[in-house]
């Protein structure tokens, strides 16, 4: 299986190199677990250094912020958007009731399965895209009536469109904060984690070493077990070596 480098340092080691190609992989955890960074590190680092444009789906935050955001990091998306190399796909706008001022963005405000797979796979044709992000997918499913059945269906829909057409794909969702020895909860929707081919779970739980992460689930890979402490630094999120109890 070949392996696609996740641009967060530190985690490929513990994935036999990396994320399996053409797999999605959801990435879960709490409000300001670094879920986002996460995702847009993923894109934006695959981009940079390995030559592989990405789509950055944004449901939650306003494009220009994130922008503005990313630059903490000394990364220039915008720079990268010029030069072809990555995009954002701006769905904040729309369910904002707002008309996007983006070159990539929907147009509706409720979530439509046409319209975002079209648009997602006109910016992959015209990126000649490899990675695609998706934040979040919770926000996808406050929006479907079928609640848990809905956001399956849609989750796995997505999932083989970008699989077929050879993306490697992260999702994000939103979980409540648990306590730290409570890790039952993978998903908003607790559906979520069994149509991904990958789970990773972020945790903040506060105090000198406030961040966690573990791979909780890796198809076709012989992944760490272990809780791994990580730290958001101004070069972005960066796994330890170090195992640390939960
Ligand atoms: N420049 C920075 N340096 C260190 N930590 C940061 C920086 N920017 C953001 N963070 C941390 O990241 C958190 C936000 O991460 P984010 O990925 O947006 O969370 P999530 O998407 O999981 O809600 C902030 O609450 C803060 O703790
Ligand atoms: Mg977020």
């Amino acid at each position: 299986m070949e392996r696609v480098k996740t641009g967060i340092t530190g985690l490929d080691e513990l994935l036999e190199g990396g994320f399996p190609q053409g797999r999605n992989v959801l990435v879960s955890g709490a409000c300001g677990a670094g879920k986002s960074i996460f995702a847009m590190q993923y894109i934006y680092k695959g981009a940079l250094e390995f030559n592989e444009p990405g789509i950055f789906v944004t449901f939650d935050e306003m494009p220009d912020k994130i922008r503005q955001d990313m630059l903490r990091f000394g990364w220039n998306v915008k720079e990268l958007e010029d030069q072809g190399k990555m995009a954002i796909l701006d769905a904040t706008s729309a369910r904002a009731g707002q008309i996007s001022q983006e070159e990539h963005s929907f147009g509706r405000a409720m979530y439509d399965r046409n319209e975002f797979q079209g648009k997602l796979l006109n910016a992959i044709k015209e990126l000649k895209a490899k990675r695609i992000a998706i934040d979040s997918t919770s926000a996808i499913g406050f929006q479907l009536e079928q609640g848990k059945d809905g956001i399956r269906q849609e989750i796995l829909s997505i999932n083989y469109i970008l699989s077929y057409i050879g993306m490697t794909t992260v999702l994000t969702s939103e979980i409540p904060q648990q306590p730290p020895e409570d890790t039952r909860q993978y998903s908003r929707y607790s559906v979520e984690e069994y149509v991904a081919d990958g789970v990773i779970v972020l945790n903040f739980i506060g105090g000198m070493n406030p961040r966690r992460m573990f791979i909780r689930k890796m198809r076709g890979t012989k992944h760490s077990e272990q809780v791994h402490s990580i730290e958001i630094t101004d070069k972005g999120i960066n796994v330890k070596k170090s195992q640390v109890e939960i």
